[in-house]
């Protein structure tokens, strides 16, 4: 079966259930999900899937997670090119800049971002939201 790997950064829970409801919508679509703390990812291992779904909240001044999420990214910057890259993340109070930042990195990185533009909630998810992962983890599933 093919593989989705989801790896993800939260603090507090919101950018989790997000990653929860991918992985649930990567399982109804067909797909093997592999769900992971980035604490618990190596980005070597990512070097053998198609698809990739990546969530980290909004941090520091717009910025991804300083001490975990973004050295992984930095170890992920040179092996993601060809990939498809879904990204995913909660925000409190700001204009959402880490995520339009995340996207034009994964783009830089010859990567493709899913749908586009990362999916993003400000706290906790609503069912709406928890939806549009679904949909992603669907997406995702029928590339992996
Ligand atoms: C140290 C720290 C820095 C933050 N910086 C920002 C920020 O720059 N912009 C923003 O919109 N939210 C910021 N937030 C709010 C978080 O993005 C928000 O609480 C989010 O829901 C946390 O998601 P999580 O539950 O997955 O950890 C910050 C939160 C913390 C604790």
């Amino acid at each position: 079966m093919s593989k989705v790997s989801i790896v993800y950064w939260s603090g507090t829970g919101n950018t989790a259930a997000m990653a929860a409801a991918v992985a649930e919508g990567v399982k109804d679509g067909g797909a093997e999900a592999e769900l992971l703390e980035v604490s618990a990812a190596s980005a070597d291992a990512l070097k053998e899937v198609k698809v990739i779904a990546l969530g980290c909240p909004s941090m520091g001044a717009e910025q991804l997670e300083e001490s975990e999420m973004e050295p992984f990214m930095e170890e992920l910057d040179g092996l993601i090119s060809g990939k498809t890259v879904a990204l995913f993340g909660s925000y409190g109070w700001g204009n959402q800049e880490w995520m339009r930042d995340w996207e034009d990195r994964i783009q830089a990185d010859g990567a493709t971002v899913l749908n586009g533009e990362g999916i993003t909630v400000n706290g906790a998810p609503g069912e709406d939201t928890l939806e549009d992962c679904r949909n992603a983890g669907r997406g995702l599933a029928g590339i992996a």
